[in-house]
This record gives C-alpha cells, structure tokens and sequence, in this order.
C-alpha cells in the first residue's frame, strides 16, 4: 500500500480528542434528549404564538411529553408557516438577545428568516467544529472557506465553526473563481468546504491555468449544500487527490453541522443528536416510518434559543441508520433528492441525482449537465444537457448521448431526451447549483 493509499483510508480522530457528547451511549443519549426535548417543546409553546396556537389546535401541551415517541403526536411545521410569520414571528426571545439573522432565499417571494443567540451561536460553532474534524480537519489546519459569506448558514457557519477547532480560516467566500485558484496555490491550505458543484468549477479552473488539481495542498473537502453522488465523490476524490465527505445542514434548524460524514467510514452522516432530534416520516401520510425505511427527514431543536423548530419538516428525503463511527448517533444516508426537485415524468419520479450517476460513469462525459422540463403533446418532457469532456472525440457523443438515455430508462424508467454539448457551454455553479428549468406549460 503506498502512503497516499494509507491516507485516503482517513484517519479516525483521537477519542480523547471527541466531544463527551459523541461519547454518549444510545441510552445515555435518549435521556438527554427527553429531557432537553421537555423543556424545547415548552419554551416554543410559551414563547412563540404559532407553536402555542398549533398545539392548541391539535390538543396537545409540552407536559403530555413524558417519552420521546410522544413526539409524533404534536403538529410538524413547514416552510410555509415560518413564511406566515415573517420575517420575526417565529423567534422565541426578545430582540436584544438576537445576535444574528440570516435568511435563505426562497425561489419566490419572502426569503425564510432565522435568529441565533449568542449561545445558539456557540452550539452551531461546536457542532461544526465537531463535523470539520469527523471530517479529518484538526487545529492548526489552514482551511479554505469557499461556502458564499452573508445572509446564506455556510460562509459563517463554517467560519466559525473552523476557528473554534483551532484551524487557521481563510474567508474566501464563492465567486472569483481565479483567485480560489491562486489563493489555494499560495496559502496551501489543508481543508477546503465548498459545495461540490462550484468544487468542479474551481477544478476545472485550475486545469484551465495549467495547474495540475492533484498535486495541490488539499487532502480534505467538505462538501455540502446541495444533493451529490457517490459517483461525484469518485470524481472529485480522483481529480483533485483528497478525502470527500458530505455535510448536511439546513438554515432553519441551525446551518451547515447538523449532520456529518466520518472521514473513517464515509458511510452516512451521523446526525449531531444531542442537539437536533431526527424522525423520518411518510411525507404523504405523516406517520413517523420506523428506521431504515426512506420518506422525510423532519428535526426537532433540542437545544435552540432563539428560534426553536418542532418537527420541522425539512423536504428532505432519506433514512436512518444505526450509528458506526460515533455509536450513539444514528446516521442518515445521503440525501439523494427533496420532494421539491422530484420530476414526474409520466408517472415515474425521477431525481436529479439519478441522472448525475449515470452522467458520471459514462464514459467521455463531464460532470456538467443541466435539466429543461417542458411540455410536448401534453406530456412533461425531459432534456438533459451534458457537456461533453474536452478530450471526448466528436464520433464517441451521440454514442454517450444514447448510453445515458438507455441508462435512466434501465435504472428509472423514464424516458428522457439527452444532448451532449461542447465542452465550457453550461453555465457554471458558483455555489449552490440550480440545475433545472421549468418550462412547463401550467394548466
Ligand atoms: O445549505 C446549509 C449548508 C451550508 C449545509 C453548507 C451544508 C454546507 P439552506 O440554504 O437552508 O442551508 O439549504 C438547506 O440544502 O434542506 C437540503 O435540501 C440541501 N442540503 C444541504 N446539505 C445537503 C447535503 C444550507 N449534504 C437545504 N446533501 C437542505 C444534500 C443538502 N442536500
């Protein structure tokens, strides 16, 4: 085994090194979580007037909460009542204890507001602290922050997160894709967090000027914010010679840190359980599902001050596990879609990512595609676009272009039309990718 081998293995942090915290027992931790879970579901009822009005309407009060399956009896909340109650309706302290907000665009009308105490501002630290070194990252790293700064959870997230384990942060933010270029060569950082999809465009710059990506000081990415692939990870992992590991996180329950990937394992992200309360539900039904079936991930703040949420329902959709590299935490597998990016194609659900695995491992094709949905004849009609590889002969494209469309029907069902393009013709992500168009004719 050579050392790069040894080291793509990832090395597993110093237990001493943990958080008492990931050292808990499932036991341990289930009585930790009642009890922070009591008294959460009371300071929402006695402190937000939606939460005390929902309850209310469903005939439940924190006190009827004497066990944590008691749970599934109060009401879920969804994107839809914090926009009800923007942009402060939803806080649970008085103003002055807000120390900040940020807000996560929605794609129409009113963005969704957050606040954080100074203490909720400390656990997000911890958490992201504790996901950057089940990552591989240790104090004294030089960590490139790509995640955007400003009202998006990453940039600061991370930001803070990084300096509370001790690594040196360069606040890069997104965007100047050159500079990421240059700054990376010069400052040599260990660790970079950017979301995968601008991860690729900062590659292919580096290939652009010239630069060989594998030989750069990067040997950790943490990669997060939208859905990707395993086959993305080969990708990355091959192209740039580094350990990729998934962070998943969301504005309304804290920001990036909620769950993490073990570098050791990579095997799921191990949800941070004494802070955030994971169930999986039927998102059509709402029954809480037991573990190890796939529906929606829902999350109850454990510990949140400013703006606890009980059962928020996040869209998310994946399933739990039993906890590996941190025992007591359950894990949740990669998120491979939201029920909000689910394409119905004549009846068969079909995700995004179902067609980045494909994509990938066909042979002369970059990872660069986007999604245009339109209306033929009445029917929804899919055309994918996907750029071809610079070194792809022109012959191998509509050989590649049948490969895919023969590769989403065996695997999904659905019948799609793909056109390869020329190299550098889509657009590139700059942080968060939005790979699909609508163009569907509304009845
Ligand atoms: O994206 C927080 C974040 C920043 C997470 C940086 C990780 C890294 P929002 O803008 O509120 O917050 O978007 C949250 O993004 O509900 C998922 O649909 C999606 N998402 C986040 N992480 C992942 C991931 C941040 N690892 C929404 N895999 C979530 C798949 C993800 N989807």
């Amino acid at each position: 085994m050579t050392t790069t081998d040894q080291r793509r293995l990832g090395e597993a942090p110093d237990p001493a090194t943990l958080d008492p915290a990931e050292r808990l027992s499932v036991d341990e931790l289930r009585a930790l979580q009642l009890e922070r879970l009591q008294e959460s579901l009371r300071h929402a009822y006695e402190n937000v007037p939606h939460y005390r009005q929902a309850f209310d309407t469903a005939g439940v009060h924190p006190d009827d909460c004497r066990d944590l399956a008691d749970l599934a009896r109060f009401p879920t909340t969804s994107k839809a009542d914090l926009r009800d109650n923007y942009p402060f309706g939803m806080f649970a302290v008085p103003q002055d204890r807000v120390r900040r907000v940020h807000a996560s665009s929605g794609t129409t009308g009113r963005p969704t507001v957050v606040g954080y105490t100074e203490r909720d501002i400390d656990t997000w630290a911890t958490v992201m602290a504790r996901s950057i070194r089940a990552a591989g990252g240790r104090p004294g790293d030089r960590l490139h922050n790509a995640y955007g700064y400003g009202l998006f959870t990453g940039g600061l997230g991370a930001h803070y997160g990084a300096e509370k384990l001790g690594c040196t942060v360069i606040p890069v933010s997104g965007g100047m894709t050159p500079r990421q270029v240059q700054l990376i060569t010069d400052f040599e950082p260990r660790v970079i967090m950017v979301t995968p999809s601008y991860m690729l465009t900062v590659i292919d710059e580096f290939e652009k000027q010239g630069l060989d990506p594998r030989a750069s000081s990067l040997e950790i990415g943490v990669f997060g914010a939208e859905p990707w692939t395993e086959q993305m990870r080969r990708e990355m992992e091959e192209r740039l010679d580094i350990q990729a590991v998934d962070i998943y996180g969301l504005s309304e329950v804290m920001g990036p840190g909620v769950a993490q990937e073990c570098v050791e394992t990579k095997d799921g992200l191990h949800v941070w359980e004494d802070h955030f309360y994971p169930e999986v539900i039927d998102p059509v039904t709402g029954e809480v599902l037991p573990e190890g079936e796939v529906g929606e991930l829902v999350f109850t703040s454990l510990t949140k001050e400013a703006m606890p949420v009980v059962r928020y329902r996040t869209r998310d959709l994946t399933r739990l596990l039993p906890g590996t590299a941190r025992p007591g935490m359950r894990r949740m597998e990669k998120v491979t879609g939201r029920t909000d990016d689910m394409i119905i194609l004549r009846g068969v659900n079909l995700f995004p990512t179902q067609i980045e695995e494909v994509v990938l491992r066909t042979p002369g094709l970059a990872p660069h595609f986007a999604l245009e949905l339109s209306t033929r004849g009445r029917l929804d009609h899919l055309v994918v676009r996907v750029e071809a590889r610079p070194d792809c002969p022109p012959e191998r494209r509509e050989q590649a272009a049948r490969e895919v469309a023969r590769g989403v029907k065996d695997t999904v069902g659905s019948s799609i039309e793909v056109l390869v393009v020329d190299p550098e013709t889509l657009p590139r992500s700059m942080g968060k990718l939005q790979r699909m168009v609508d163009k569907r004719e509304r009845a």
